[in-house]
């Protein structure tokens, strides 16, 4: 079968069926023409409470299907490769934050919504990277505890000077694989282009980027900007995307080694499964769903 008949398949199967498909940015552009909506992680959260649909499949990784049942307990959710997760959501768990917690007394826990949904269960508010600065800016407390991702929130704590932050020091590996001899490099060979990076790079990277933004904010500064040529600092996809997008302007990765092995798990195929029924569906216990959607649904308040 060809990629167009798979996709054709899908489209007729998902109207059949009533199911929406959500896809992360990250995942392959003959997934994107399928998908009902496209986005990052924000995105992505509001969208799942907001799908008509019965049924869901998420084409990214498991913390982002977990939020889409969390947000939408009645919806069947499906996630369509069930090994596709994310190695920064394993590094915290509850008993982790318990802990912080209590040497730590007076502090708000702002995770990352790179967590697990029992993560989430022990925070108060979760952010994105695209939402975390505007979330902090509305929060009344002062004193914040910022978990897993120390790049991430290193970047936010410059943006709101009035907080005091302490940090867990964790941290996606495939965006800590990115340093500034790569940018060195990058600029170099291509002196025209603007840098483009993502949060969850270290500060030595976005420090020297034009733009420091979400997955779906660096592809809107990408189309909207006059210049032609731009080094991208997230995940490789990034620049094929863009590429559909632009044809005529060039984009370049910042580093051959900034691939998600876990984005790439996900194929056309999975979700033509995942269509018909045959993919792992999100199970969460009630207590987890309901003390999960309290930060969840505070970050959609603070940042909407
Ligand atoms: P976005 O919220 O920017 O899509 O980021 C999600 C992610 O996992 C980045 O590595
Ligand atoms: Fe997780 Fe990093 Fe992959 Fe994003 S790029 S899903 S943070 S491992």
């Amino acid at each position: 079968m060809t990629t167009r008949e798979l996709q054709d398949k899908i489209i007729e199967l998902k109207k059949k069926n009533d199911v929406c498909i959500l896809a992360h940015a990250y995942v392959s552009h003959d997934i994107w023409e399928v998908a009902d909506y496209v986005g990052d992680s924000y995105g992505l959260s509001v969208q799942a409470a907001k799908a008509p649909q019965k049924n869901v499949i998420m084409a990214g990784v498991r913390f982002m299907a977990e939020t889409c049942k969390t947000l939408s307990p009645d919806k069947t959710v499906y996630l369509a490769n069930s090994v596709a997760g994310c190695p920064m959501a394993a590094q915290i768990d509850k008993k982790t934050i318990e802990q912080m917690k209590a040497g730590n007394p007076g502090y708000a826990v702002v995770a990352y919504i790179n967590t697990t949904a029992e993560t989430k269960t022990a925070v108060d508010v979760v952010v994105t990277s695209s939402s975390a600065v505007k979330i902090l800016n509305n929060m009344e407390e002062k004193n914040i505890l910022f978990v897993p991702d120390c790049n991430l929130g290193g970047w936010v704590q410059k943006q709101c000077p009035d907080k005091n932050f302490k940090f867990f020091s964790g941290g996606c590996p495939t965006h800590l694989r990115m340093t500034a001899s790569h940018v060195k490099e990058a600029k170099k060979a291509h002196p025209n282009a603007l840098l483009l990076v993502h949060p969850e790079c270290r500060a030595e990277v976005t420090e020297q980027a034009d733009y420091v933004g979400s997955t779906t904010g660096i592809m809107k500064f990408a189309k909207e900007s006059d210049a032609k040529e731009f080094i991208i600092g997230t995940e490789s996809t990034i620049v094929e995307h863009l590429q559909f997008e632009c044809p005529d302007k060039k984009f370049y990765l910042l580093s051959k080694e900034c691939v998600c092995h876990n984005m790439k798990m996900t194929t056309l195929v999975d979700v033509y499964n995942a269509v018909k029924g045959d993919a792992e569906e999100i199970v969460l216990p009630a207590d987890v769903i309901e003390q999960s959607r309290k930060p969840i649904d505070r970050m959609i308040e603070l940042g909407g």
